[in-house]
């Protein structure tokens, strides 16, 4: 079973395709706005103008299926991604496969890291969840206002460093010195929008590398604190770190301390898989089809709020 997966839920373009349980390709190209945060519609078209020439790259072999992240995301790139699904369902005369762009980031980590039933920690730029398979996807703890990934892209761009500021956050946040910051921890949830409106003001008083340094270890020991809990009360022996923010070593490395003091181990998704692209798709794409979930092109359609914990196949009905 050959799949090509469309992913263009935000500022990433990406196509990939997977031989069966194989990845066999991986095509992704990021839209990098000139200045300030990412704009739904300079996306989209940063997508409509690059997808053919990824799209080429990325189909080595001939698709059974096509899949595409269907939600959520931001409108006009999610509607991007449902015209090339349908195109290339009417090309190759193949079925349709809808998929959950979150549940993708959870089944590629799952997969590439052989973990088995682990407590999921999702954290990207749209999202931070904790997550746990009960019957279905549960979400035990979440972000009360913005992202974690978004928090860092936002100080990011506040220092002038250009969109994904993860990377460069990270950078300048090696040499830094401990400076207290506001820790906001609310039962299994947890809040970044205080913290980041903080760490903007201290930049009057303490340097980059202070700020960037504390920033970091308060937003992540946050989510530490909560994944924890999480684990106790769950009992799954494996955490599994997701989605683009587990590109961080300095986070890796608190919960690695974390999962060594309980007796558990830490998965992480490895780099290629963790930012969005398209593989992820077409692999959560396969575990679809195999359930034999495909829809017909005139059923194609995009939701851009959705949760993982919600069953997208009723959104598909008749
Ligand atoms: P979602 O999956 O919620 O829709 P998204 O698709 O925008 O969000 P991803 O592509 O999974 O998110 O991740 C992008 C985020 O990861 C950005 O916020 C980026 O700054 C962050 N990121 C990437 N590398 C690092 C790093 N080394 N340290 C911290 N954050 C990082
Ligand atoms: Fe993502």
């Amino acid at each position: 079973m050959k799949i090509i997966g469309i992913e263009s839920t935000a500022h990433t373009f990406g196509a990939g395709m997977t031989h069966n349980d194989k990845v066999i390709s991986n095509v992704v190209d990021m839209h990098i706005p000139k200045e300030g945060g990412i704009h739904p519609r300079k996306a989209a078209e940063h997508h409509a103008k690059i997808a053919g020439k990824i799209i080429k790259e990325a189909l080595v072999k001939k698709p059974d299926y096509v899949a595409y992240a269907c939600c959520p995301g931001l409108g006009p790139c999610l509607k991007i991604g449902a015209v090339i699904a349908k195109h290339l369902a009417i090309k190759f005369n193949i079925p349709i496969i809808p998929v959950n762009h979150a549940e993708a980031h959870i089944d590629i980590g799952i997969k590439t890291t052989g973990a088995k039933d682990p407590l999921i920690v999702y954290i990207s730029g749209g999202n931070t969840q904790i997550i746990a398979n009960r019957r279905g996807w549960k979400i035990f703890g979440e972000t009360l206002d913005i992202a974690i990934g978004n928090a860092i892209d936002k100080l990011a761009r506040h220092l002038k460093m250009a969109h994904p500021g993860g990377p460069k956050l990270e950078n300048l946040a090696r040499n830094g010195t401990f400076i207290k910051m506001p820790y906001t921890v609310k039962g299994m949830d947890l809040s970044y929008s205080g913290i980041l409106t903080h760490a903007k003001n201290v930049l009057k008083t303490h340097s980059k590398k202070d700020v960037a340094y504390s920033f970091q270890e308060h937003i992540f020991s946050m989510l530490v604190e909560v994944s924890e809990r999480a684990v106790a009360h769950t009992g799954k022996k494996e955490i599994l770190l997701v989605g683009g923010v587990a590109q961080n070593l300095r986070l890796c490395e608190m919960f690695k301390i974390m999962c060594n003091e309980r007796g558990i181990k830490l998965k992480v998704v490895p780099p290629e898989f963790a930012g969005d692209n398209g593989a992820m798709i077409a692999y959560s794409g396969y575990l679809k089809a195999k359930q034999g979930f495909t829809i017909p092109i005139k059923k194609v359609n995009y939701f851009q709020r959705m949760r993982v914990d919600q069953n997208l196949q009723e959104m598909f009905k008749v």
